[in-house]
């Protein structure tokens, strides 16, 4: 197996492996250190079943379960997986709809946010020159933090951040009531420090004004959005592709139509007690 980075600050491709066979301890050991200093780790050229899929990912660790929010688009004795698709047979969708179209990380708004997602891409849209539609862009919130001012990072360490379910999906969520984060946290693997902020689900500032608060949050948001911070993934049929939802923020590009298909079976890696700097230090 050979690692081959992808940017100077994100994403990173392991090539020669086949996932339909069981990883030996060694592979694992070299996978989970890539993705620990890329952040994102892409497997190309898998034909692989539910199972298969789901092995590889519990070679990371326990699955996070998706709980009542999305039940509907639970693959069919494989809950672990979920489906993510513009697809309709028969009447029925076959996946969750224009999934993740805005910058965030997932499940920040619990208290002990899914240390990774991972996507196997089943159908990819396409233009009519034959380019793939659907891109899914990740931004790099280690590299986002370290391009700020020393002073700007020391006031900024002082914060914390409410995030909310119900703050991007207007349906009230009783069992999903939102927590307060800190703005900057100790990466509970690798020790870096991360700017942790979405757009999708971080609501407000705490301690300051709503005012002060929408203006840094803009202000931030616009940051974690440069170009030098960001890889941009293109699919293919059969990509395997794992995040680390602490360290980056992602964007699902919805740039196709209901008749270019995308299909995505996603699933996700349980996360860790969350520690502020000040705790950690
Ligand atoms: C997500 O935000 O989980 C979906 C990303 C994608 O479908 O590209």
């Amino acid at each position: 197996m050979k690692i081959r980075q992808l940017t100077p600050v994100l994403g990173a491709e392991a090539e020669g492996l086949d996932l339909t066979q069981p990883m030996s301890a060694a592979h694992i050991e070299t996978i989970k250190q890539a993705f620990t200093d890329h952040g994102v780790l892409i497997v190309r050229g898998q034909e692989l079943t539910p199972d298969q899929f789901i092995r590889f990912a519990r070679c990371f660790g326990p699955d996070e379960s998706y709980g009542s929010t999305l039940s509907e688009f639970l693959m069919p004795g494989h809950p672990e997986i979920i489906s993510l698709s513009n697809m309709v047979e028969n009447g029925k969708r076959l996946g969750v709809q224009d999934a993740g179209q805005y910058w965030h990380t997932d499940r920040s708004y619990v208290k002990q946010p899914a240390w990774s997602s991972m996507l196997y891409s089943r159908k990819i849209p396409h233009d009519e020159q034959g380019q793939p539609l659907g891109d899914t862009l990740f931004s790099s919130m280690i590299a986002a933090l370290a391009a700020l001012p020393a002073e700007e990072q020391e006031r900024l360490e002082k914060l914390s951040v409410w995030h909310e379910y119900v703050f991007r999906f207007t349906k009230p969520n009783d069992s999903l009531p939102g927590v307060a984060h800190p703005l900057i946290l100790r990466h509970p693997v690798s020790g870096a420090r991360i700017l942790y902020v979405n757009a999708g689900f971080t609501s407000h500032v705490l301690g300051i004004s709503a005012a002060e608060s929408e203006a840094l949050l803009k202000r931030l948001y616009e940051h974690a959005a440069r170009p030098e911070f960001v890889y941009r993934h293109k699919w293919r049929v059969g990509d395997v592709l794992m995040w680390d939802n602490y360290s980056t923020i992602h964007n699902a590009v919805g740039d196709y139509g209901p008749h270019q298909h995308r299909l995505m079976w996603r699933t996700t890696i349980k996360g860790f007690p969350l520690q502020h700097m000040a705790a950690a230090a």
